[in-house]
């Protein structure tokens, strides 16, 4: 099949897989699609996490009238298929059962239980396979699945609004409302697409936060506050145990859930190391700017957001400053101008 055709299907591929974005994690989002002489005859995505994978999905979708072109048809998929059993059985099986003789892949597996053992499986029950289309679209759609399993850490999103000449927040620390309230809704947005949250215990004092998302649909994120010497009081928001939250300290805090870190030395890389192993799979940084200026200058960080927001204010906390970001994107939301970057 010339190329030009295997991106188009590709493409479908991505578009389904996008459609479980929230649902999914820690899987990855994967689309297929089974192609018999040019039509669709079926399609599917992964929906829900422990639910059916995409080749499940897109292969039950074909019609009673269609199935007997299964076996003429070529399967393509965003993923490698799986070859182990996790909560479902492995695809590579299931499309060799069905007589599929061709697999278009997007990008293969990071994940060390398949990571080219789906290949392997096709190829050996002769299964013609073709990888690597579309793979870096494939490959960015899952960034955080692949920074997670890739780094053996949580993709790292950085978060903060500044006042149009650069501060962060008022003289002496004071919270001020920086940002308009259409993109506090869309930071709650955010919130609802990361799996956990994380301010230092400046922040956490001075602020009282709630760290929750209310303003969107969805998910809760896990609240993480870095308060290595037990500063922020019982009494503030993030001890409300409304939703989990856990506590960076240097001292063992027996109510609480708690990672212990050692000292200042070396805290993110401990601090990552042991959300990776609490299989949190990525982390929005919301402040202050020392927390936002540690991840940076420890180059733990792999998105960057900054809202600039239409009023200077006469003095302040000045706003971190990014080292090695490349800028992606911009938008215009109200008064709000929005700066995406990405870490180069
Ligand atoms: N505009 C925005 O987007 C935004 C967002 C959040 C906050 N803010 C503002 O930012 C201000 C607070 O910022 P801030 O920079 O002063 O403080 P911060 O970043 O909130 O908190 C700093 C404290 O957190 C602990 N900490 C965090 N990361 C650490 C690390 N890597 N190593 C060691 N300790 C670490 C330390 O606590 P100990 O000193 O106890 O060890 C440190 O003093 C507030 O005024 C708040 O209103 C603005």
């Amino acid at each position: 099949m010339e190329q030009g055709r295997d991106e188009f299907f590709m493409a479908r591929c991505l578009q389904l897989a996008r459609l479980g974005a929230g649902h999914v994690a820690p899987n990855p989002m994967v689309g297929a699609v089974l192609v018999c002489e040019g039509r669709i005859i079926g399609e599917g995505y992964h929906r829900h996490y422990g639910q059916g994978h995409a080749e499940v999905n897109c292969i039950a979708s074909v019609r009673t009238e269609d199935r007997h072109l299964i076996p003429r048809s070529t399967i393509y998929v965003s993923l490698e298929p799986c070859a182990h059993h996790g909560k479902t059985p492995p695809c590579a099986d299931l499309i060799v059962a069905e007589g599929i003789p061709e697999c278009v892949i997007g990008c293969i597996d990071i994940f060390a239980k398949v990571a080219g053992k789906g290949i392997a499986r096709l190829e050996a029950a002769g299964v013609r396979v073709k990888t690597g289309v579309l793979e870096a679209e494939c490959k960015a759609l899952n960034s955080r699945f692949f920074t997670f399993h890739g780094l053996q850490r949580p993709y790292v999103v950085l978060k903060w609004a500044q006042s149009s000449n650069g501060f962060i927040a008022a003289e002496g620390g004071r919270p001020v409302r920086i940002s308009h309230p259409v993109t506090d809704r869309l930071v709650h947005k955010w919130r609802s697409e990361e799996a956990a949250i994380l301010v230092g215990a400046k922040t956490a004092q001075g602020d009282n936060p709630r760290l929750n998302n209310r303003l969107w649909s969805g998910r809760q994120p896990l609240r993480i506050i870095i308060d290595l010497n037990d500063k922020v009081p019982a009494s503030h928001q993030v001890y409300d145990k409304s939703q989990p939250t856990v506590f960076v300290t240097t001292k063992a805090k027996p109510d609480q859930d708690h990672i212990l870190v050692d000292g200042v030395q070396s805290l993110l890389p401990q601090l990552l190391q042991e959300l990776h192993a609490r299989s949190v799979q990525s982390v929005l940084v919301e402040g202050g700017a020392y927390t936002l200026q540690h991840f940076i200058n420890d180059g733990l960080w792999d998105e960057a957001r900054v809202i600039t927001g239409a009023n200077p204010l006469p003095t302040g906390v000045v706003a971190p400053t990014l080292h090695g970001a490349v800028l992606e994107d911009t938008l215009l939301l109200e008064t709000d101008r929005l700066f995406f970057y990405r870490h180069g």
